[in-house]
């Protein structure tokens, strides 16, 4: 292979640094160079570099938004009875075998700072279970309830695909069929700098990004596994992300609420805790439902309060859908229909004499939630915060392996305390997904057995 071999688009797009540093190297170094520029879309980040003063434009803002329709927590009997009709809905669906589970994993987790795949983090209280045991052990919980087939997929980055089969491998797929368990890549965008300059990872590699977790919509239709998925009969899929350990996946209410909307994508959002949280918020823009990330949403409407007093756009998003395949694969039809958001990131590059140096440089990136206004028929359910939502973001403070272990204790021992057994105030509890998957199922459980709650409380039973 020689210079002329390599793609012309770097020549026409002045990336003549890159291809300087390819003349200079040996055969099979320029070969690796050549196939891994090759696999990633040099047209697309062009297009968007030059784009970018559009791409995620918050100019739309001078719209109209109002508080959207949220399904409340239920306080009244009809609001219960519509829970309890909706989990019905939902249950028939799993037992249907037509829900599919997708924890989004191929982040790079540059805030917690663990050197291995995220899901690999361990976070439970007591037990110390790693985030993928916590959610596939409720999948396979999920199975055994309604005799379904329910396929786990997750989806990583190049960055850490092989780890993560490792890793599941090696706890044999927490006793889940490996044959329902599917692993997909997300793609990667080539990383650029404001003046449009290709960056070196190192000799063989250009420095590029996974592009987004709205990626996951597009990959999962350039896998063939959407294709797989809808032949297998599956309909809707419940998302989610790795970093969330409160997260109930294929929540049959929430599943049920979806169906019964026919909604192609719905969500749940809790109350922000303040005007001051840093958290996308759920609303009607021009009587779309749509989620507009803080940053972009002002800090007018952040503060806004209703006539009591409360804050009025409250609806702050948790990152768990469920999405319509048809729908899925509508967005894929024309190209993938997502927009991409480009964030500016100062990173610290390598030079040649070993040292770093901070440099400005763009990511491009998608993200789930703007599937939402694409869709023809959304819903969207309150839930509470303290039971499905306390994500693994920090390494310390707010948002970190602490304040989730502190909420698991506190969910669990609430359970236990509403099944009539009350904790000593400084034990640890933790229930495994493998015993209960709820507070329902864990009183229904208990009314059999008696536990001694001197120490640390685990509870689990193998099926
Ligand atoms: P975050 O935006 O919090 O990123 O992703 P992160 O990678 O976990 O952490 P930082 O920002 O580097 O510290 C939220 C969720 O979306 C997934 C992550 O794995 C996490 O579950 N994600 C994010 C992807 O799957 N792909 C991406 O390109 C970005």
């Amino acid at each position: 292979m020689n210079q002329i071999d390599f793609p012309d688009i770097l020549k026409d797009y002045g990336q003549h640094h890159i291809l300087d540093h390819y003349s200079r190297l040996a055969p099979d170094k320029q070969k690796e160079l050549y196939d891994h520029t090759a696999g990633l879309d040099l047209d697309l980040v062009f297009k968007l570099h030059r784009d970018r003063a559009r791409a995620g434009d918050a100019s739309s803002l001078s719209v109209e938004i109002k508080p959207s329709l949220i399904v409340p927590i239920p306080r009244t009997p009809e609001g219960m009875g519509r829970h309890a009709a909706a989990r019905s809905a939902g249950e028939s669906l799993i037992s249907a075998d037509r829900v599919a589970a997708l924890i989004v994993a191929g982040g790079q987790g540059v805030r917690l700072g663990h050197d291995k795949p995220k899901g690999t983090f361990p976070v439970s209280p007591v037990k110390n279970k790693t985030l993928f045991q916590l959610f596939a052990e409720q999948v396979r919980a999920l199975r055994a309830r309604f005799s379904s087939r329910m396929p786990l997929l997750i989806m990583t980055s190049r960055e850490n695909h092989d780890d993560t089969i490792a890793f599941f491998a090696s706890h044999n797929y927490f006793g889940i069929d490996k044959n329902d368990v599917f692993f997909f890549s997300q793609g990667m965008l080539p990383t650029i700098t404001p003046r449009g300059e290709l960056l070196l990872k190192d000799d063989a590699h250009l420095l590029a990004n996974p592009d987004g977790h709205g990626g996951s919509l597009k990959a999962l239709a350039t896998s063939g596994l959407l294709t797989h998925m809808i032949d297998l009969g599956i309909t809707e899929l419940f998302y989610c992300q790795v970093d969330n350990p409160l997260v109930k996946i294929a929540d049959p209410v929430f599943l049920g609420y979806h169906a019964s909307a026919k909604a192609e994508c719905s969500t749940k959002v809790v109350r922000r805790e303040s005007i001051d949280e840093k958290v996308g918020v759920y609303v009607s823009l021009n009587g779309k439902d749509t989620i507009l990330e803080y940053s972009d949403f002002g800090g007018r409407h952040m503060r806004a309060l209703d006539e009591q007093g409360e804050i009025l756009y409250w609806a702050g998003n948790t990152a768990i859908h469920v999405l319509n395949l048809a729908f899925v694969k509508r967005l894929n039809d024309h190209g993938f229909a997502l927009p991409y958001h480009c964030a500016s990131k100062t990173i610290d590059k390598p030079g040649p004499d070993g040292t770093t140096r901070p440099i400005d440089v763009w990511k491009f990136e998608t993200f789930v939630f703007d599937a939402i206004p694409l869709a023809e028929r959304t819903c969207c359910m309150e839930v509470d915060r303290r039971e499905e939502f306390s994500p693994v973001k920090n390494k310390t403070g707010p948002d970190s392996p602490a304040t989730a272990r502190r909420a698991m204790v506190e969910l669990h021992r609430q359970w236990l305390e509403e099944a009539g057994i009350s904790v000593p105030s400084k034990t640890k509890v933790e229930i495994s997904p493998l015993f209960a998957l709820d507070k329902e199922e864990l009183a229904e459980k208990l009314k059999e057995k008696t536990l001694s709650l001197l120490e640390d409380v685990y509870i689990e039973e193998i099926s």
